[in-house]
């Protein structure tokens, strides 16, 4: 079927977090929201289907995840990755961040090192630091173009852990977002071989977030990590979800594929009992993973279609703004600097002047600093309204 994604659907009274929190988040009404990772579409009319479906047998009681749904995450995941990945290796979670929690505690006791390679998505440091490990910043570097990962600093941040006079390695885990939000990277297999390498080297666990591994902007592949090698997937705990590409995300399910036993056998021990995946959750991700292939390329082509809007009008209209181009992930890393406005101006001007909801940059670690993060998976009329509003506050400047 053809989805019509430039549909407007009002989402407001729906108890949505980017829609009806306003007031509590931008401490005004009137603001367009473009920020929080969650798409203004539908989810696709086989996962819409299926729930409703399953709705009509009135009881929900506590239910556990099929063998269909294992195979469509099999499936899926050989099918679009080139991946295969056995059924014991999958582990179910309530959510990307809270399977990073349990991990976080698995991997490491209080005290214990964590890096995490900034400006990224916020939670990763709130998983370190809210469980009582330490949080080592490996910053991502940026040429003005695009963001690079630092080998040189992060096995320099090893090597000092490690070398005379003799310490226990204290760092037990990285924290990759792959692709990388906010920067939008997709990072290529020689990056991912290289940064796998290192982590096997220093005995360090990879958890590897691969939620935005669907949402791929024209020309880019997604790199499964723990699919460059048998040694590599030894260390690696990879998170997935249907929830940013089918726009799931409050169903809270997702899965950790951890082909290692004795890194899955601790994995399990730290959940001891935790909630994993709801009903409707496992019904939604199994109808999306068989049916949802179709959704996704016309999903994809809209996104890149809103993304060279955006570019061009952006690039035409509001030059003082530069927009570092997402290789994946439907979210727009925007380099305001060139307003010269500090970075609590510059939260100010987007939510006074240009009544615009948006990620600051620096929620997201040092070097986010005079970004802004825009959410682009809406209808393209949104869309075309944020940016007019943008112009109209930055030509009052
Ligand atoms: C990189 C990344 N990981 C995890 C999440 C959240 O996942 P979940 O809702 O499954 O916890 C997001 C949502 O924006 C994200 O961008």
């Amino acid at each position: 079927m053809r989805y019509d994604f430039d549909k407007v659907i009002d989402r407001h009274q729906t108890n949505s977090v980017k829609w009806d929190m306003n007031l509590v988040n931008f401490d005004r009404e009137d603001v367009l929201d473009l920020w929080v990772a969650d798409m203004d579409f539908p989810a696709p009319e086989p996962v819409v289907e299926a729930i409703r479906k399953r709705a009509e047998h009135p009881i929900y009681g506590y239910t556990f995840p099929p063998d269909s749904l294992y195979e469509a995450i099999i499936g899926w995941l050989e099918r679009r990755y080139g991946w295969r990945v056995k059924k014991d290796w999958i582990v179910f979670t309530a959510g990307v961040v809270n399977g990073l929690y349990s991990a976080v505690e698995a991997y490491s006791h209080p005290g214990d090192e964590i890096i995490v390679q900034p400006p990224v998505y916020y939670p990763f440091f709130s998983a370190v630091k809210n469980t009582g490990r330490q949080l080592l910043y490996n910053h991502l570097a940026f040429d003005g173009r695009r963001y690079l990962m630092d080998f040189a600093g992060l096995k320099a941040l090893f090597e000092a852990r490690t070398s005379f006079p003799a310490r226990t390695p204290r760092v037990k885990a990285l924290i990759l977002c792959s692709p990388h939000n906010p920067v939008g990277r997709v990072w290529s297999p020689e990056e991912l071989t290289t940064l796998g390498r290192v982590c096997v080297d220093n005995g360090c666990v990879l958890l590897s977030d691969e939620i935005h591994c669907d949402l791929l902007m024209k020309g880019a592949r997604h790199t499964v990590t723990a699919g460059l090698s048998e040694e590599i997937a030894r260390t690696t705990v990879t998170f997935m979800s249907a929830s940013k590409t089918f726009n799931l995300a409050g169903l809270s399910t997702s899965f950790a594929v951890i082909p290692d036993d004795r890194l899955r056998r601790r994995y399990v021990e730290a959940r001891n009992g935790h909630n994993s995946g709801n009903l409707f959750g496992f019904v939604a991700l199994e109808a999306a993973f068989r049916h949802g292939d179709d959704y996704l390329a016309q999903l994809r082509e809209y996104l890149n279609g809103n993304l060279e809007y955006f570019l061009d009008f952006i690039a035409r209209r509001i030059p003082r703004l530069k927009v570092v181009r997402p290789e994946g992930t439907y979210l727009a890393w925007v380099d305001c600097r060139g307003l010269g406005l500090g970075p609590l101006e510059l939260q100010r001007f987007m939510r006074e002047e240009a009544r615009l909801a948006l990620d600051d940059g620096f929620a997201f670690g040092p070097g986010g600093e005079g970004f802004q993060r825009v959410n682009l998976a809406c209808p393209r009329p949104l869309l075309k309204e944020a940016l007019e509003r943008l112009e109209k506050a930055v030509k009052g400047l």
